[in-house]
């Protein structure tokens, strides 16, 4: 095989059919705050034992196909002493890895970031490689806001992109890329999609001048939403028809998989809104989720730091990911939440 054919087959099993992406690659800082909600103490044996917990839930590889970590999770191991990375193997889940290093304020742009993390990134990369990874991660983050985005801060942010996505595919890896419009302000659903346009328009543009493998990528895209403070709230169709209709302009048939996020929609709200786009196909690209807290929310609340709830966690985070399965396939109706026992 080729290491392009080598790239587009992973990039294809992490797009399986009724599979999806666990993002459980929270910063140790972001961690620390979703720790805190539920009022549990953040510490590395607490981040490990609670990552393990997801990551070993059984029977998760029905459902999940692949598990984006931070650099502290995938040099852990398991109570038992297995290296994650291999837990994760036996159950069939890719492996991947985050490997930005956030985003900081972009230079003469007030209130814009920059997502960083290119210095040395070829060497990190082929470390992550020989630990075990496969697939990469890399997340700008759009803000919308009266005057902002600017095209400076949205070109800069695609360029870096185009520059991770190229490192990752010549390391053997396969990049998500992970362009985030975020849900936070007062903006419509029609400004989400005017700059959502923009800010694909330029990636694809960047990803083709860096000479990216379009087959060896997946598309982690927000949806089309109203914003979250927005009095009037779109409704599930419209999400639906303006995302569809977005996607189909901008990103090319040869992409085989869009994941996207769910960027603060509940784990319910985020079923049923890909599920209406997925109902709503055929579509060039395989259709799938690259959720984190959509995934992980119930769970991480039932389990609150204690050993004793991992049992219950595990069975609210398989409840989620069927029902993120399920919305993959366009089969999941908000009926089955209450099917399915916790
Ligand atoms: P959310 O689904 O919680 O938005 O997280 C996905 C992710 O990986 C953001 O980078």
């Amino acid at each position: 095989m080729t290491d392009e054919a080598k790239l587009a087959a992973t990039a294809e099993a992490m797009a399986a059919a009724g599979k999806g992406i666990l993002a459980v690659d929270e910063t140790s800082p972001t961690c620390t705050k979703r720790f805190n909600e539920f009022g549990i103490e953040s510490t590395e044996e607490s981040r490990r034992a609670y990552r393990e917990a997801l990551l070993t839930a059984p029977g998760a590889g029905d459902y999940i196909s692949g598990a984006i970590m931070f650099n502290e999770t995938i040099r852990q191991s398991t109570s038992d002493g297995r290296p994650l990375i291999d837990a994760l193997g036996a159950t069939s889940i890719l492996p991947g890895i985050k490997v930005d290093t956030g985003a900081r304020p972009l230079a003469k742009a007030p209130g814009e970031t920059v997502t960083e993390g290119l210095d040395n990134l070829r060497e990190r990369l082929d470390e992550y490689r020989e630990i075990g990874a496969r697939f990469t991660k890399w997340r700008a983050v759009i803000k919308i806001g009266r005057e902002t985005p600017s095209l400076y801060c949205i070109e800069a942010n695609a360029h870096a992109l185009g520059r991770y996505a190229a490192l990752a595919q010549e390391a053997g890896l396969v990049p998500i890329v992970e362009p985030e419009v975020l849900m936070s302000g007062e903006h419509d659903i029609e400004r989400c999609r005017e700059v959502t346009e923009e800010v694909l328009h330029s990636l694809f543009e960047q990803l083709a001048s860096q000479r990216c493998l379009l087959e060896g990528m997946i598309l982690k895209p927000n949806m089309i939403t109203s914003g979250s403070e927005c009095p009037v709230q779109a409704d599930t169709d419209d999400i639906a028809e303006l995302t569809l209709n977005t996607l189909r302009r901008h990103v090319p048939a040869a992409v085989p998989g869009i994941a996207f996020l769910s960027g603060g929609q509940t784990g319910e709200e985020a079923c049923k809104n890909l599920n209406a786009m997925v109902s709503r196909g055929p579509h060039p690209w395989e259709l799938t989720f690259s959720f984190g807290r959509a995934l992980q929310h119930p769970a991480l609340e039932i389990w609150g730091g204690k050993a004793g709830n991992v049992p219950a966690a595990q069975s609210a985070f398989l409840h989620r990911a069927r029902m993120s399965s399920a919305a993959r396939t366009g089969a999941y109706t908000p009926v089955m939440e209450d099917e399915s026992p916790l």
